[in-house]
C-alpha cells in the first residue's frame, strides 16, 4: 500500500501554480488583484496569506484531541450498501502461469532495475530521465531502492541481478547515518525488505543481522509518553524525533503499520522487546478508538488519543485497516483481538464510508471530515467527502481476503468461496471488496489508461452523461496539471487484482492487470531505461515527472508478476504481505508471549 501516507510536505503539488492536493483550496488561490494603491489591498493580501498558511502548512495546529462524545459515531444499524458479486462457479478456475505475460513483467522489471543499477546503484531514489540517483538525506543512503527490490528479484528468479544487489548490501549498506529518516517508510521498505529476503533465501544470515541492527536503531522511537512512535528517527544517534510539520502528532497509519515487521523480527531473534513495543501501539489504539472502529488519521503523541482530523482509507489511514487483518493472519488466527478490531472497523466502514455511484453503480469509499464553525465553541460536526485516494484501492482485495479468513465459517473456503462458507460479514465484505476492485479498475479508464492519484465521486448526477467520478480542478491538456491527476506508479489496484485473482480464479482480473501493465509500458516506460511518473493521466502524450518510486519494483511489478504466475508462488495461506508488498511467512509464535491483553 500501500505506500505510505505521503507527508503534508510532499503532498503539496509539484508546481507552485497548481491547486492544492485535497483539503482546502481557499479562495486565496485565485489570482491576486492588480496592485492598486491602498492599504486595504495590502491588508487583504496579508490576511489571505495568513489563512493560506494556516490551512496548508500549519494544519496540524488546528487539530485538537477529541473528547469521547466528539468522536464520529455512525449509525450502527444495517443495511449496508452492497452490490451483488459474481455467481460462484460461473467460470473455470485455472491457476497455471501465463508465461508470456509473466515474462513481459519480468522484462519490465529488468528495464527498471538495470537502468537504476547503471545510473544510481546504491542511491535511495532514482530519476530515470536525468539518469541520476539521490539520497533521502545528505548522510548517505540506506538501501531504500536496493533492499526494497531484493525479494522481487528472488521471486522472479533473476539470479545475476540478485547476486549483484546482495553484494552491494554486503559491502556497502550501512544504517549508521546521522540524519532523520521516516520511521514508517524505513520500517516497511527497508526492514520489511530485509526480512523478506531472509525468508526467501531460507535464512541468509546477512539479512537477519542487518534487520536486527536496523530494528535496534528504530526501537527508541517507541520511548514516548504513550508508547506511540515518533514519526522520524535518527539512525546513527538511535533517537526518535518529532515530525516538525505536525508537532505532537503521529499519523495513525504510520503508527499502526510497523507491527508485521517488528513481530516477525521478534520471532526470528527471540527478542520480546521488538514484539512488545510494536504491540503496545495497538493497545493504545484499541483503548482510544471508538466502538465503531473508525480512527481519525492523527493521534496525539502525549495522550495517545485521536485528534479532530479526517477519517479515511487513503493517505495516513490506509494501512491501519490493512494491518488489523494482517496481524490476525500473521500468527495463524490465534490473536482474536485483531479480528475483533478488524470486524469493528469494517462494520464502521460499511455503515459510513461506502457509497454507490449514480450511473454505473460503482461501489466506492468516501471520507469523513470534521467541521467546526471557526473560532467558536460550537460542537464538532462530521461531513462526508466523496473522495477516494488511489491508496484506498488496497481495500478491495483486503476485504475479499478478510471475507475468506476472518469471516469464513470454514478453514479453507472454496475458490471462489461458496455463500454458505462465509458468515454475514464475510458475504458483505466479499461483495463490497469485489465491487471496489471494479471501481478502482474503472478509475484507469482515462485517456492514458492510468488512474489518477485522487478521484471524487458525484453526489448526484446533474446532467445526462455525467461521469460517476472526476478529477477535482482538472485542467485542460497543456495547462499545468493538478496534484490529483498524477499517476506515480502506484500498486494498490494491481495488489487488489492479485488478491481477487487468487481468491476467485476469475480470468477477468488477469485481463484488467494486463491492461494496466500495458498502459504503464506505453506511457511510463523511459526508452533509455526506467519508468517515470505521469503528471496528468488525462493528457496524451503524457508529461513525465522524473521519478521512479521504489514501490514500482517492490510492489507494482511484483503483484503483476504474481498475477500471471501460478498459485504455488507465495500461497496466501502461508504468507502475509506487508504494506510495501514484502511477503512475510505466517508463523506460530511459540517462542514469544503474545496477546498481552
Ligand atoms: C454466468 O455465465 C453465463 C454464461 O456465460 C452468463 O450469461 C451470466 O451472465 C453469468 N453470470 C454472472 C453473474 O456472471
Ligand atoms: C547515496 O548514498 C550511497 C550510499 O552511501 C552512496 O554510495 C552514493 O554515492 C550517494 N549518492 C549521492 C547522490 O549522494
Amino acid at each position: 500500500m500501500a505506500d505510505s501516507a505521503p507527508t503534508l510536505r510532499n503532498r503539496k503539488p509539484p508546481a507552485a501554480d497548481s491547486t492544492t492536493a485535497s483539503a482546502a483550496s481557499p479562495d486565496t488561490k485565485k489570482p491576486a488583484p492588480p496592485a492598486r494603491a491602498g492599504i486595504l489591498t495590502y491588508l487583504i493580501t496579508f490576511l489571505a496569506l495568513v489563512v493560506a498558511l494556516g490551512v496548508t502548512t500549519l494544519a496540524g495546529l488546528y487539530l485538537y484531541e477529541l473528547n469521547p462524545n466528539e468522536y464520529f459515531y455512525p449509525n450502527p444499524v444495517p443495511p449496508w450498501e452492497v452490490v451483488p458479486g459474481d455467481t460462484p462457479g460461473n467460470w473455470t478456475v485455472d491457476f497455471s502461469a501465463d508465461l508470456e505475460k509473466r515474462d513481459a513483467v519480468v522484462a519490465a522489471f529488468k528495464h527498471a532495475w538495470l537502468a537504476y543499477e547503471r545510473d544510481a546503484m546504491g542511491c535511495d531514489e532514482y530519476h530515470p530521465i536525468g539518469h541520476k540517483g539521490t539520497n533521502l538525506t545528505s548522510a548517505g543512503g540506506i538501501g531504500y531502492t536496493v533492499v526494497d527490490s531484493l525479494d522481487t528479484m528472488l521471486i522472479m528468479g533473476l539470479d545475476d541481478e540478485y547476486a549483484r544487489a546482495r553484494a552491494w548490501v554486503e559491502n556497502h549498506l550501512s544504517f549508521d547515518r546521522d540524519a532523520e529518516f521516516n520511521t514508517f517508510e524505513t520500517t516497511i521498505r527497508v526492514l520489511g525488505g530485509l526480512l523478506s529476503a531472509y525468508d526467501l533465501t531460507e535464512g541468509d544470515p546477512l539479512y537477519l543481522s542487518l534487520a536486527t541492527d536496523l530494528g535496534e536503531r528504530l526501537l527508541p522511537v517507541f520511548d514516548t509518553p504513550a508508547g506511540l512512535p515518533y514519526s522520524l528517527v535518527n539512525l546513527a544517534q538511535r533517537k526518535g524525533v518529532m515530525d516538525p510539520d505536525n508537532r505532537g502528532l503521529v499519523s495513525t497509519a504510520e503508527a499502526a503499520s510497523l507491527q508485521l515487521e517488528f513481530r516477525y523480527l521478534a520471532f526470528l531473534t527471540e527478542r520480546e522487546e521488538f514484539w512488545e513495543k510494536a504491540e503496545e501501539v495497538m493497545n493504545v489504539i484499541r483503548r482510544a478508538v471508538p466502538s465503531n472502529g473508525l480512527a481519525t488519521i492523527f493521534m496525539s503523541m502525549q495522550a495517545g488519543r485521536f485528534m479532530s482530523a479526517e477519517i479515511r482509507l487513503g493517505s495516513r489511514g490506509d494501512s491501519y485497516y490493512e494491518y488489523l487483518l494482517k496481524q490476525y493472519l500473521q500468527t495463524g488466527g490465534i490473536e482474536g483481538v485483531y479480528r475483533d478490531m478488524y470486524r469493528a472497523a469494517m462494520d464502521g466502514i460499511h455503515t459510513n464510508m461506502i457509497g454507490v455511484s449514480n450511473n454505473k453503480k460503482l461501489t466506492y469509499t468516501l471520507e469523513i471530515h470534521p467541521r467546526r464553525a471557526e473560532f467558536n465553541k460550537q460542537p464538532l460536526t462530521w461531513v462526508r467527502a466523496l473522495k477516494q485516494d488511489h491508496l484506498a484501492c488496497f481495500l478491495g482485495g483486503s476485504l475479499m481476503l478478510g471475507a475468506t479468513t476472518a469471516n469464513s465459517l470454514v478453514l479453507r473456503p472454496s475458490i471462489p468461496p461458496k455463500e454458505e462458507e462465509l458468515d454475514e460479514r464475510g458475504k458483505r465484505d466479499w461483495a463490497t471488496g469485489a465491487g471496489l476492485v471494479e471501481t478502482c479498475v474503472d478509475t484507469y479508464r482515462t485517456a492514458s489508461g492510468l488512474a489518477p492519484e485522487i478521484v471524487y465521486f458525484r453526489d448526484r448526477v446533474e446532467s445526462r452523461g455525467e461521469s460517476d467520478w472526476y478529477i477535482k480542478d482538472a485542467r485542460p491538456p497543456g495547462e499545468p496539471p493538478v496534484y490529483d491527476a498524477r499517476y506515480i506508479l502506484r500498486p494498490e489496484t494491481v495488489e487488489s487484482l492479485f488478491l481477487a485473482w487468487r481468491l476467485t480464479g476469475h480470468p477477468r482480473y488477469r485481463e484488467y492487470g494486463w491492461q494496466i501493465f500495458q498502459a504503464i509500458e506505453k506511457h511510463c516506460r523511459v526508452p533509455s531505461g526506467g519508468y517515470a511518473s505521469v503528471l496528468n493521466v488525462e493528457e496524451v502524450p503524457v508529461k513525465w515527472e522524473d521519478k521512479m518510486e521504489t514501490f514500482l519494483m517492490s510492489e507494482t511489478l511484483k503483484y503483476l508478476y504474481l498475477l500471471f504466475s501460478d498459485d504455488k508462488v507465495l500461497p496466501l495461506d502461508e504468507y502475509v504481505f506487508n504494506t510495501e508488498a514484502h511477503p512475510l511467512p505466517i508463523f506460530r509464535p511459540d517462542n514469544i508471549r503474545v496477546g498481552g491483553y
